[in-house]
Parts: structure tokens; C-alpha cells; sequence
């Protein structure tokens, strides 16, 4: 599949198969990770992945048995065989841009400096990869948000306090039943021509 088909069927996936991944794929998937550009070449960013019984305690945290996880509008999500979570450590940035090279862009020393945080420009970037490389093979992806849960579930799996999550990424098979629309798809897609402006705003 090329990279055009795969952009184009990377849709969000809310209901999967239980059936696992295949190392080897899972494995194919994740290294997109790594294939994305990095500001500096820092690298301050990382996957905790959860498969087999560590699913169950990233739901068991975030969504206890009970009348919520019963009134779940989307099952098919529990489902998912992968949970990715990816993480950011901004004080990364600031070791790399201290050092020489960088120096003159004088970010290195307080993260309260930076215009823009390239750590979420580059995770954003690398998740993408990620999601497309998961339709590439085949696989149903969706990213979303821990909300409140973040804390708990980044002390559930003993993530150091340097980190901070942007999501949850959830891969597997995509399920035909209960792939419930989010009410988010009320809100159109724009076309090209509303998002481009040519040589002046
Ligand atoms: C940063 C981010 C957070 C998101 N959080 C959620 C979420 O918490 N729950 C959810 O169902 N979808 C979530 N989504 C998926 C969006 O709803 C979805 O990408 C959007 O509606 C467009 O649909 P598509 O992904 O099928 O193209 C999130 C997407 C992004 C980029």
C-alpha cells in the first residue's frame, strides 16, 4: 500500500477484534515512531505499550467495572489488543538545546522560553507515523485523550514524573459491529481551498 492509500483509510477506529497483533507488525508499526523529523534530533519522547493483561489495567484505572464501563458508548474500544501510550520529556529539549549548537536559540534554560513546545509538534508528528503506518497494515487506530485519568494511569505503569502523555493510542483489527460514529464527525472536514492561503493571508 502506498503512503497516498494509507493517509486516505486512516480513519478513527472505535471498535476492534480482540485478536492479537502479530509481533512483527506490532513491531513494523511502532518503529514509524522513530520516522518522523525531531527538532534537534532530540529524541525527548517514548512508548509505553500494553498489550495482554496490562490493557485490562489501563481500563480497570480508567473506566472500573461498573455502570460506567457498562454505559461505555464505545465497547468495541475495550477490545483493542494495543494500547500506546506516547510520552514527552520536555526537559530533554531544554539539554539539547543548551548545548553548544543551539545555544543561539536561546531555549535552553527555561521551558517558559519556548515559542512553540517542539515536544508536542515532534510526538504529534511521530503519532501520525504511527497511525499511518497502522493503516498501512491493515490495522484500525485511534488516538485518544486519558482527560483527568493522565496522573493515574502514568503512576499505574511507574512513568517518571518527567513525562507527560499525549493521549492513548489504541491499534488492533477493526470490528464491522459497534463502530459507533463520534458525534466529532458532525463537524465537517474542511477542503483544501479553506485551509490554504496563497502568498497572502
Ligand atoms: C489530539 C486528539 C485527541 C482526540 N481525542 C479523542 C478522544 O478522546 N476520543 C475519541 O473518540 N476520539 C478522539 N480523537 C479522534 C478525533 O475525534 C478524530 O480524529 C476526528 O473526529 C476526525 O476523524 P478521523 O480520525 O476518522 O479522520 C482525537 C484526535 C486527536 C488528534
Amino acid at each position: 500500500m502506498d503512503v497516498g492509500e494509507a493517509l486516505s483509510r486512516r480513519r478513527s477506529c472505535r471498535s476492534f477484534l480482540s485478536r492479537p497483533i502479530p509481533d512483527p507488525v506490532l513491531e513494523e508499526v511502532l518503529s514509524a515512531f522513530l520516522r518522523a523529523p525531531s527538532a534537534g534530533n532530540t529524541w525527548g519522547q517514548e512508548l509505553l505499550v500494553l498489550t495482554g493483561a496490562d490493557v485490562e489495567r489501563y481500563w480497570a484505572v480508567t473506566l472500573p467495572e461498573g455502570d460506567r464501563r457498562t454505559a461505555f458508548p464505545w465497547p468495541g474500544l475495550l477490545c483493542a489488543p494495543v494500547l500506546v501510550i506516547p510520552l514527552v520529556d520536555p526537559s530533554a529539549y531544554l539539554r539539547r538545546y543548551g548545548a553548544t549548537d543551539k545555544a543561539h536559540a536561546g531555549l535552553g534554560d527555561s521551558l517558559d522560553a519556548w515559542p512553540v513546545p517542539y515536544w508536542w509538534v515532534d510526538v504529534g508528528a511521530s503519532i501520525m507515523a504511527v497511525l499511518v503506518a497502522a493503516a498501512a497494515a491493515e490495522l484500525g487506530s485511534l488516538l485518544f485523550g486519558m482527560f483527568t485519568h493522565t496522573a493515574s494511569v502514568l503512576a499505574e505503569f511507574g512513568v517518571p514524573e518527567d513525562y507527560q502523555a499525549a493521549g492513548v493510542i489504541a491499534l488492533g483489527y477493526p470490528s464491522s459491529d459497534g463502530n459507533r460514529a463520534s458525534l466529532s464527525l458532525k463537524v465537517p472536514r474542511p477542503n483544501l481551498e479553506m485551509v490554504l492561503h496563497h502568498g497572502q493571508w
